[in-house]
């Protein structure tokens, strides 16, 4: 007897709900690499303020925050670019799986795209994998000190030019890619998620 289909809002319930779109080993990953459902909610509730806007999620991994966030804002139109192609492609499965329209996945290195483009920003320390790799995503790219030096100062000096009232959402960060224009306007307890508008 054939299974019946999940309703797709299903999919948001919990974390573990949400991975059942990924095979086995990324649902492994997902504690440690993907941003939880409910940090999601708050991030894209921060960053879709106003219709037709355009956030860009830096490092989409498998397109966690992406698909999520457009669900639950269907007005605002989501970005992710990421630079490893397996992750980008389980990323367009998922958007396929649950058939959300509002979602654009970029394969790259961030710093190919032109990021004068998008409104909003959120930040899941993508970064930091040069810096420690505990548990890595693969083994397939390499990872520098000097490779987190050079992906921060660019991305603080992507952020630097964005015009006032620019947002962006940091989890997990060291902060290094934020330039002293963004305040702190709300934040969990434990401090890990930030929200700053650029004044
Ligand atoms: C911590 S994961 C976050 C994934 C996703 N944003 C989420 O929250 O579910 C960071 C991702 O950034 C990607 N990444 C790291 N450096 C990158 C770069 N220079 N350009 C594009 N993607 C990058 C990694 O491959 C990884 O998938």
């Amino acid at each position: 007897m054939q299974q019946p289909i999940p309703p797709t809002s299903s999919y948001y319930r919990s974390d573990a709900a949400f991975d059942w779109l990924y095979p086995e080993r990324i649902q492994r990953l997902s504690r440690r690499h993907w941003t939880p459902i409910g940090v999601v909610k708050k991030a894209a509730q921060f960053l879709a303020q106003e219709p037709g806007r355009k956030v860009l999620d830096i490092g989409s991994g498998v397109g966690k925050f992406c698909i999520t966030a457009a669900h639950y804002f269907p007005e605002v139109s989501f970005f992710g670019v990421e630079q490893r192609k397996s992750l980008h492609r389980h990323a367009l499965s998922a958007q396929r799986a649950v058939g959300i329209p509002n979602v654009t996945f970029i394969h790259g290195n961030f710093t190919q795209i032109d990021l004068t483009e998008y409104d909003h920003f959120y930040f899941y320390n993508a970064f930091f994998e040069n810096l420690d790799q505990d548990d890595p995503i693969d083994h397939q790219i390499e990872y520098s000190v000097s490779l987190y030096t050079y992906y921060s100062r660019y991305l603080y000096k992507a952020l630097e030019s964005k015009p006032p009232g620019t947002r962006l959402v940091t989890f997990h960060s060291l902060e290094d890619e934020v330039p002293p224009g963004f305040q702190v306007v709300d934040a969990s307890v434990d401090l890990l998620l930030k929200m700053w508008i650029k004044y």
